[in-house]
């Protein structure tokens, strides 16, 4: 892919209401959040699971791309076409998470780092065989006493800068998310301290590995308060910080920031999207690159039975109908009651 294609394949996945699906959980992950209803994580049942997902009718009105798992990328639909093939023929990007996970940083208690480099020239063209345009790899920051350190900052921005040269020189977009965890009990001032520190050291590395900016995406967390935390900032406090951090840190070249969700409810996570482009014009699209809240709802109706397929599938299209409208400032409340 030449300079060019990577910034026409970055474009659409950030294309005017569109935004991308996050279902590239681990096995572990996705284990997880099955066992939490009961479902069985066999490999069928992620298989029938993603299935569901991604054969839903017409997804492509607001979902440019789907991050794919390892696993998932190589599995088929039920009528036996390949996953990114069947994404393709819908008109919708694959992607793949190419990141092996974050594991304890030594010397850092309570700290960690993302593994996956080794290899990753070779695993990116093999991705590349198998039909992905681009790619994620997720940094975990911890807030809590003392951390993050200086040491844990920039040894996850090296390595998300390393990975997004080797994408960019293999063909794919790389999503780049350094993700600052919302779970603590922080308040949403010491969120923007820390992500305002963390993103000036990704887009530092990114520099200095060369990575075209242009050909890639951002993908941060909003800044909020810990889940943690005592007094909850409102929905407009959350846009305004979120907006001012990253004005502050991120270069207009970019052409899109896609934001996780990280824990915050389908709704929640929608408003503070919307809110945001509200207060629009903004040099970069703002759009949505949700794993949990787009997708609990859906897991929540289908709950492991192909009978429930359709519940689960119409749970899908309407979370990303809505966040499709977000991300253009044109959701209201009302949108969850009218049966829309
Ligand atoms: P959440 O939206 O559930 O945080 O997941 C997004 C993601 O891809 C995390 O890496």
């Amino acid at each position: 892919m030449s300079a060019n294609d990577l910034t026409a394949t970055a474009q659409a996945m950030v294309a005017s209401g569109k935004g991308v699906l996050a279902a590239d959980e681990s096995t572990a992950t996705i284990g997880k959040r099955f066992a939490a209803l009961g479902i069985d994580s066999t490999e069928e049942n992620r298989r029938s699971y993603r299935d569901m997902l991604l054969s839903t009718d017409n997804l492509s009105e607001f979902v440019s791309g789907v991050i794919l798992y390892d696993e998932t990328i190589r599995q088929s639909s039920s009528d036996g076409t390949p996953f990114p093939e069947m994404l393709a023929q819908r008109g919708i990007l694959p992607g793949i998470k190419v990141d092996t996970g974050a594991k304890p940083l030594a010397n850092a208690p309570g700290e960690q780092i993302t593994e996956g480099l080794d290899g990753l020239r070779e695993r990116v063209a093999e991705y590349v065989s198998l039909g992905a345009k681009f790619a994620k790899w997720r940094a975990v920051i911890t807030i809590g006493d003392g951390i993050p350190s200086t040491y844990c900052i920039n040894a996850n921005a090296h390595a998300l800068a390393r990975y997004a040269a080797l994408c960019q020189e293999g063909g794919l977009v790389p999503i780049v998310e350094p993700e600052v965890l919302m779970d603590a009990d922080n308040t949403i001032e010491r969120c923007f301290e820390v992500t305002e520190r963390t993103q000036r050291a990704v887009f530092a590395a990114l520099a200095e590995h060369r990575v075209q900016l242009e050909g890639m995406i951002l993908k941060p967390n909003m800044v909020i308060s810990g889940k943690k935390c005592p007094e909850q900032a409102g929905v407009q406090q959350v846009a305004e910080m979120t907006l001012q951090c990253l004005r502050r840190t991120v270069p207009a070249a970019v052409p899109g920031i896609a934001f996780l969700s990280g824990g915050q409810s389908a709704e929640v996570a929608t408003e503070h999207l919307n809110a945001m482009n509200a207060m629009g014009p903004h040099p970069w699209h703002l759009s949505f690159s949700y794993g949990r809240a787009l997708q609990d709802p859906a897991l929540k109706a289908w709950k492991g039975e192909a009978a429930n397929a359709e519940a689960g599938q119409s749970a899908l299209y309407h979370r990303s109908r809505c966040n499709s409208l977000a991300s253009t400032g044109g959701y209201s409340r009302e949108l969850e009651t009218a049966g829309a």
